[in-house]
């Protein structure tokens, strides 16, 4: 998929947890999994598309309603980035399968002792992403793509106070605030000094999805790449 229609998803995503009966068409399964495909190959994560998979009620929370298909977010064990990448390269997925007008939702209170996650002994499961058409009556809209619908966090609160900085930074950042976060927590910080990105958050497991996840959105509205870690330095590109 064109990188545009990834960034246009940026504006219309939010999180989506209950689902009609309505199945995804083969051929949008089948963009689906071969964006998986590449992106596995891209990232050495082992990232699956799981479809019409029983189990997720054993799988999922009660506020899941309905959820007939999920991309299955793992990786190597021994990765020393994995959560990080699979922030990033789930949170390509999530857009793609916006632009192709499914809802989806990150999910990382699920049920990690489910066998029906098939997982290797030398693999992990970070998250798992639902996904499949939105049953969910559209609610709090704010005027897109200026805020998004829900709280989040300022400009200069994700700047740490140094508003001073160039329209790309700016057009970075307010790509962030409608970025997916765990909890909405929104803890990764941007600094700019000297002509210079770099982005970093706090340690933990979940940051550290949540940093992966940020970074491709700023990435997508800024033009350029961040490297791994936090902090991490970003390149104009
Ligand atoms: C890493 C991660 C884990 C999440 N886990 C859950 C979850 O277990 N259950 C849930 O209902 N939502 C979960 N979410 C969705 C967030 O609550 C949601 O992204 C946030 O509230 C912002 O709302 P929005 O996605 O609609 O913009 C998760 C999001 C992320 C990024």
């Amino acid at each position: 998929m064109n990188r545009n229609d990834v960034y246009d998803a940026v504006w219309k995503r939010r999180s989506v947890r209950k689902y009609t009966d309505k199945p995804i068409e083969s051929d949008k399964v089948n963009a689906l999994r071969g964006s998986i495909s590449s992106l596995n190959e891209a990232s050495g994560l082992t990232m699956e598309f799981a479809e019409e998979f029983e189990s997720f009620r054993t799988v999922l929370t009660v506020m899941f309603k309905n959820v007939r298909s999920a991309i299955v977010v793992k990786g190597r064990t021994d990765d020393p980035h994995l959560r990080e990448k699979c922030g990033y390269y789930g949170e390509q997925m999530v857009l793609e399968a916006t632009a192709l007008g499914l809802g989806t939702c990150w999910v990382a209170g699920f049920n990690k002792r489910s066998g029906s996650l098939n997982t290797k002994d030398d693999e992990t499961v970070v998250c798992v992403i639902s996904i499949g058409y939105s049953a969910e009556e559209i609610s709090g809209t704010s005027s897109i793509p200026d805020a998004p619908y829900r709280k989040t966090k300022s400009i200069s609160e994700f700047l740490e106070g140094n508003t001073d900085v160039p329209d790309w930074v700016r057009a970075g950042v307010k790509s962030v605030q409608f970025a997916p976060t765990a909890m909405n927590s929104q803890k990764t910080r941007f600094q700019y000094a000297d002509g210079l990105v770099t982005a970093h958050i706090p340690s933990g497991k979940l940051n550290m999805v949540d940093l992966g996840i940020t970074k491709l959105h700023f990435e997508l509205a800024a033009g350029g790449k961040f490297e791994l870690g936090s902090p991490g330095r970003f390149t104009k590109g």
